[in-house]
Order: structure tokens, then sequence, then C-alpha cells
């Protein structure tokens, strides 16, 4: 079969062309057949361009065209023509010309695709990912993969252009401790050892530092074996980054830059620097979250001091017992019926409340069942300090600190959807959230974990409350926050043996499994470590939001399902006995 190379791509060709013979080559988009003539809409990933096949222009081109359908893959060659007045189409950049049709090859016909291709599509998620390479051909999902293209060019000028070195980590190493579970690879060579894929290439950036590549930045793919979920995947992609002689404040100015060129060049968007910093105790009080969306105003109330003497038993135990009384104002909602304050109540029961107190806010006073079992003062500083008026709708709600502050910041994010504060228009807020936990107690296992990694050194003043009370211990760690998602995060790291050490045995790690799990870590810092501290960016995350979508298996090309699965080549999948067996790997059914 004869191959006609294009002169032109599809989306490429305007009025100044009319008269000119061009080639093209692409998909049938559609084809229309008006008898006498032929209209096709010819694809590639640059635009739509309208041929025309015309028996008295081209009689056998003409003919041939019969047999197209669509998704056939041509070369067509014709006379680039200005449309006829009133025919032009404004949906397409190539819209006010179309192609008449001289000759015709057809390169590869195609069987019907089990979905138009079309950007909207009602096809479900999984048939889309079983034929994810026809899928890919719409063009919403092009322009994410474009879009994510883009990404890696700015990154990589950016971080060139400050002097950073692009290294690649190996993807066969030790286990790292990011918190999730690894996957694992068998050793064929050696026989019952395994190679871990890394979570992040944490240690091996750690000991460039020591290597003394100052500046070090990769885009790399990660793996954890974790549930999944809509900004989850089993792989992924991270900007990962790390830096020496540096404190937090030059990581928080690399990091601004970065984002300062990534909404600019990208999202069409400025952002205004510094960013706003908000410490994890002040995001937890106010908004209920570690990643707290500030696109909208609703802010939560410590109540403690209202309900410091208050006779209603709910509240005292939880206040004797270090717990917390916190409330939500709801502008404008004292209207909600019944029913739909069931509804809300459910709610927080499914995330783990015994129940919610809501207050109506009337001209005279507080309604609700509660209200009698506080004082006249108690819901005078009530209205006080939430600032409440009459038409308003007061939540409250009691109980362990954290928990109860993250299912009233989950109230907060479904009353914001319900009230539509979140507007297609609204203006996009990034944050840094600072001084996190060190630890976090896990009340199950009955010991303390790293609340980021173990190698995240602690605020170097609370140092002496690693021994007394790990609790109450900052890190110096940060992450950054895009409308309520985690698209960042990372810390200053621990560069001295000795307060590694100290770290592991706070983490219940003894001596032999540190130094059997990272003994060439802490043997590194024994020969002159930096200074040193770093970020990892989730790659997919950005592009999502950047894209406007909800999910980050519209920015991935080949995304994995929620249950890990890839349904276009049925991954995970059995393999041979004898690759088993060289593995030295028996499978028990
Ligand atoms: P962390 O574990 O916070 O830090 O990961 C960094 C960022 O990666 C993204 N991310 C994910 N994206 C998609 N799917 C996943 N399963 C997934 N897990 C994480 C998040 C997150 O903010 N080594 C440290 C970084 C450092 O300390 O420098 C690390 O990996 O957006």
């Amino acid at each position: 079969m004869l191959f006609q190379r294009r002169t032109h791509t599809c989306g490429e060709l305007r009025e100044s062309n009319v008269g000119e013979s061009v080639v093209l080559n692409g998909w049938v988009d559609t084809r229309r057949d008006l008898g006498g003539l032929i209209f096709i809409e010819l694809r590639d990933r640059y635009g739509i361009t309208q041929v025309v096949f015309e028996p008295t222009f081209n009689s056998s081109s003409h003919e041939n065209a019969k047999q197209l359908r669509s998704e056939y893959v041509i070369a067509i060659e014709g006379i680039v023509r200005k449309r006829p007045e009133g025919t032009e189409n404004n949906d397409f950049a190539t819209g006010t010309i179309d192609v008449m049709a001289t000759k015709l090859i057809i390169l590869n016909e195609a069987k019907t695709p089990p979905f138009p291709i079309k950007d909207s599509v009602d096809a479900s998620e999984d048939i889309r990912l079983k034929y994810r390479y026809l899928d890919l051909r719409r063009p919403s999902i092009q322009n994410n993969i474009i879009l994510r293209h883009k990404m890696y060019q700015v990154v990589r000028k950016y971080f060139d252009s400050i002097n950073f070195i692009e290294v690649e980590t190996p993807v066969l190493m030790k286990s790292t401790p990011e918190g999730a579970r690894d996957f694992l690879v068998p050793s064929r060579l050696h026989k019952g050892k395994f190679y871990a894929l890394p979570q992040s290439p944490q240690t091996y950036k750690q000991l460039l530092m020591v290597a003394g590549f100052d500046k070090y930045f990769q885009i790399v793919k990660c793996f954890r074996d974790e549930d999944l979920r809509a900004d989850r995947q089993p792989e992924f992609t991270q900007i990962d980054v790390e830096m020496s002689f540096i404190d937090q404040e030059d990581i928080f100015e690399m990091v601004e830059g970065l984002m300062k060129n990534l909404f600019e060049d990208i999202f069409g968007k400025s952002l205004s620097l510094p960013l706003t910093r908000l410490s994890f105790d002040d995001a937890m009080e106010k908004y209920g979250s570690d990643k707290p969306d500030l696109r909208f105003n609703l802010e939560m109330k410590t109540l403690n001091s209202v309900f410091q003497n208050s006779s209603f038993k709910v509240f005292q135990e939880q206040i004797m017992k270090g717990g917390i009384v916190t409330g939500l104002l709801a502008p404008n909602c004292g209207n909600y019926t019944r029913n739909q304050l069931d509804v809300l109540t459910d709610f927080v029961k499914k995330l783990g409340a015994g129940g919610l107190i809501w207050i109506r806010v009337k001209d005279d006073g507080l309604e609700s069942p509660t209200v009698k079992f506080f004082s006249e003062e108690e819901q005078k500083n009530l209205i006080a300090s939430l600032n409440a008026k009459s038409g308003d709708l007061i939540f409250i709600l009691s109980g362990p600190k954290i928990k109860t502050l993250t299912m009233m910041g989950n109230l907060r994010l479904e009353m914001a959807s319900r009230l539509e504060l979140i507007k297609p228009d609204t203006e996009p807020k990034l944050i840094w959230v600072t001084d996190f936990p060190l630890f976090e107690y896990d009340d199950e296992t009955k010991r303390y974990y790293a609340m980021h990694h173990p190698f995240t050194s602690p605020r170097l003043e609370d140092i002496a409350l690693m021994d007394s009370d790990p609790s109450k211990v900052k890190a110096r760690a940060y992450d950054l926050v895009l409308n309520g998602n985690e698209i960042a995060g990372g810390s200053i790291r621990i560069h001295s043996a000795e307060l590694q050490a100290k770290m592991f045995n706070v983490l219940g790690i003894t001596p032999e499994e540190a130094e059997y799990k990272f003994g060439f870590l802490m043997n590194a810092f024994r020969y002159g470590a930096p200074p040193h501290g770093g970020i990892a960016f989730g790659f997919d995350r950005l592009a999502m939001i950047f894209a406007g979508e909800n999910s980050i298996r519209e920015v991935i090309a080949f995304p994995k399902t929620a249950s890990g699965m890839s349904l276009m080549d049925d991954s995970p999948s059995n393999v041979d006995e004898h690759q088993l067996k060289e593995l030295h790997i028996k499978i028990k059914t």
C-alpha cells in the first residue's frame, strides 16, 4: 500500500492556505454521506479538518470514500478551499476551510470502537480503561497528557535554571519506610531475597546529599501498595527534591518559585507570594484537616473556654479528659428541617461521632433540644464566639481532639458543598501547613509512629521532649496544600547518626533492626553528612488539579483501577510455572 506523507497536520490549515495542494494523514472522526457528497472530519492530535469528496471534482476518490468508516486511518491529497458562506464551523480552528479530495489512500481499516471517540463519552470507566489506547484518542484526554508533558518541561527548566541536577535512582532497592506496604520483587540470583520497589527515593536522595550533590531533583515513579482512591495510584509520579546547607525558608522559596511558574505557564493563573502559612494545630482547630481547603471561609471554633465550667456532662467529661468541644457556624441555615438535620447527624455518625448537636439561632435566643443544658452565660458566649446571627445554624461536636476536629472538618466540607461555596470561577488556594507533630501515637499497637518518616528532624528546641513527652515534639516538616489536596510534603532531615538513633529508639526500632534496615544510611552520616532537607510533589495530583479533573486516573496515560488492575493488559496476571521455579517461589492454593 502506498503511503503518502502529510504536508500539514489536521489542526493547521487556515484561509491563508486556500488554493494549496496538501496531504493530510489521520483518523476518520465522522463521516457524512449526503448522496452526492461525502464529508469526513479527519482527526489527529492537532485538530480536525473537514475533507470533501465530490464526484464532479474527483470521481474515483469519491467512489473510494464510500468504504470509509469511523477510525479508519487514511491519507488524503486535495486542494484547500474556503468554505462556502454559511457552512463555516467555529468549533474548529480550521473551520473556515475544507479540503477537496483528489486522492484517498486507506492506510488501515478499523473495527467499530466500543465507544465513540468524543469528549463527552458515557462509557463506563472499566471499558475506557480496557481500551485505553482508544480512550487516549479522545481530545480531552490527549490534552491532559499534553498538559503533563508541558509540566515536565516547566519543572526541568526551572530546576536547571537554579542549578539543580537531575539524578536517576534505582527502582530495585531495599525497602524504604514511607509507611505504606512495599511491592516486592523476588531475586532469582539470591534465593529467598527480595528487592522492594521504591515508595520514594528518600534514602537515595539523602545519600546524594552526603555525596555532595547539594541540589538534586528527579521526576520519578514511586510505588506503594496501599488502598487506592481518586487521588492515589499504586504507581505514581513525584517531583522529588533535596537540598544541602539550607533551612526551611530556602525550601519554601524554591517551591514557591516552581509553583509560580507552574501556575502561570500551565494553570494560566497568577500566584501571589509568599504563600499563607498555617500551623498544623491551627489547621486542625480552624478547618479540621491537615490539608484544609481555604477556597471558602467556613471556620470552626474551639469552644472549650465557653464550656469550661459547664454542668453539661458530655462536655464536662471531654474537657476533663483533654478532649475538645468544637463548633461550626452554618450561616443562614437556621431554617434547615428536622429531616435535613437528621441527614447531617447520620453523616457525622458514619464518621464515628456519637451524635451531632445542632442549634438554631433565633431573634429571641437559641433553639435546640440541647440548649436547656447550657447556662445563660454559656449561650451568650457561644453566640459571641461564633459570631452567630439570627437565622444561622450552629453545629457542635465534642470528643477526643484530633478525631473530633477531623469529623467537624468533614462536616465543614459537606456544608461547603451543600451551600455551593465553591464556584467554577472560585480562585485556587495554595498554602503551607507547617509544624506537624513528629510522632503519632497508635492506641492499638501502643507505640509511636513517625508522622512523616523517620528521617524527619524534630524542632531543635524540642529534642529534649523526645525522652519526656514525644507527643509534644514538633517536626521540621511541611506540606503544600492546593484546594484541599496535599500536593507536596517534605522536611528538614536528621543529619547526625546520634539523633537518628534516638529517633529510631522512640519509634521502638531496636539498634539491631535499625542497623539491618538503615545501617547504610546511618553509616553514611558518619562520613560528613551536610545539613539537608527536601520535599516531594505528587505530580499526578498537581496535573489533576491543573486539568480540572477529579481523579488522577484522568491524567495518567495507563492507570490502574481502584483494585490495582490494569484492565487493558490484564495485570497482575499468572506467570509460567518455570518462572516461579527460577524465582524459588511456590504458590499455595
Ligand atoms: P509523601 O509520602 O508525603 O513524601 O509523598 C509526597 C507526595 O506524593 C503524593 N502521593 C501520591 N500520589 C498519588 N498516589 C499515591 N499513592 C501517593 N502517595 C503520595 C502526595 C504527597 O504529598 N519522601 C517523602 C518526601 C520528602 O520527605 O522529601 C515522600 O514521599 O501528593
